[in-house]
């Protein structure tokens, strides 16, 4: 948190409003974002699409930079979807070229900040260059303490859960799985023993979740903004904790009832079942 009051002491005094409303001990564990308007980015500024791409480095940084500081413990981003494919080709050569731009830039930076980084998906079908560039700095961070980070790369929700399913399929054959529960599934999912996001950011206004993490934010709190990915700086991300922060969350429950509330639930309840 200090670190966090320092970096944003650089960043000037219209943050200290929202640095000062920031409650340390209700910090969401995981946060996932979906990184979306690059592309209109560019757009509105007369640029090629790729233009959009490149500017959205910056924000990752600065997302991986306050989350960190901030001691949240996984930050997960949606960085290429399965069906993204789709695109021109183009486009995804280009957008496999950033990544490997990214990787080799702030790899040192990741280091520092103790980050580790790792990635979800079906890394199998990446380019050749991009899949050993990628273990090479996943095997460099391997050993880091701090925040983890999950890029979500050629990654989708429903094949996720397809992965899963195979898992248990193949071990059931072997007659080392005989029942299956939430557990069971949710332990052989790319994101096996992480917390679920109790925050999923959605950037430039769609109002969907584009197969992003479907079994894991069954009860995340969604915060969508207008603002595009490339414009998503510190100050943003601090918005939407604190809006997160303001969520009464309930998991289906009731939450915590005021006293006299709870005393008015009781009384019913011992009337009518008389
Ligand atoms: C969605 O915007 C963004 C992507 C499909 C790519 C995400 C890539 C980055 C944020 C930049 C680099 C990040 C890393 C980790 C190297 P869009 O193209 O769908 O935008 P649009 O909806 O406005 O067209």
């Amino acid at each position: 948190m200090k670190a966090l009051l320092r970096a944003l002491s650089a960043d000037g005094d219209q943050h200290h409003a929202l640095r000062s409303a920031i409650d340390p001990d209700r910090l969401p564990e995981h946060i996932a974002i979906i990184m979306d308007g690059n592309g209109r980015w560019a757009k509105q500024r007369g640029l090629p699409r790729v233009a959009g791409h490149q500017a959205g480095m910056k924000p990752v940084r600065t997302a991986i930079e306050t989350c960190s500081n901030l001691g949240i413990r996984v930050l997960t981003l949606y960085a290429f979807s399965v069906e993204n494919w789709k695109r021109p080709r183009t486009e995804v050569e280009m957008l496999w070229r950033l990544l490997r731009t990214y990787l080799r830039r702030e790899l040192p930076e990741l280091m520092r900040q103790n980050v580790r980084l790792c990635a979800i998906g079906r890394l199998d079908a990446l380019p050749p260059l991009v899949q050993q560039e990628l273990e090479d700095v996943l095997a460099q961070t391997s050993a880091n303490t701090g925040l983890r980070v999950n890029l979500a790369i050629n990654y989708g929700g429903r094949a996720e859960i397809v992965d899963a399913v195979q898992a248990l399929v193949d071990e059931a054959r072997l007659g080392l799985v005989t029942t299956v529960d939430e557990a069971a599934i949710s332990a052989r999912l790319y994101t096996s023993g992480l917390a679920d996001p109790d925050l999923l950011i959605r950037t430039s206004g769609e109002q969907r979740v584009s197969n992003f993490l479907l079994w894991q934010i069954a009860y995340a709190e969604l915060y969508i903004t207008d603002v595009l990915w490339p414009d998503f700086d510190r100050a943003q991300l601090l918005r939407a904790i604190l809006d997160y922060q303001k969520r009464d969350r309930r998991f289906g429950g009731l939450g915590e009832l005021p006293e006299t509330e709870q005393r008015d639930e009781e009384r019913t309840a011992r009337v009518t079942n008389r």
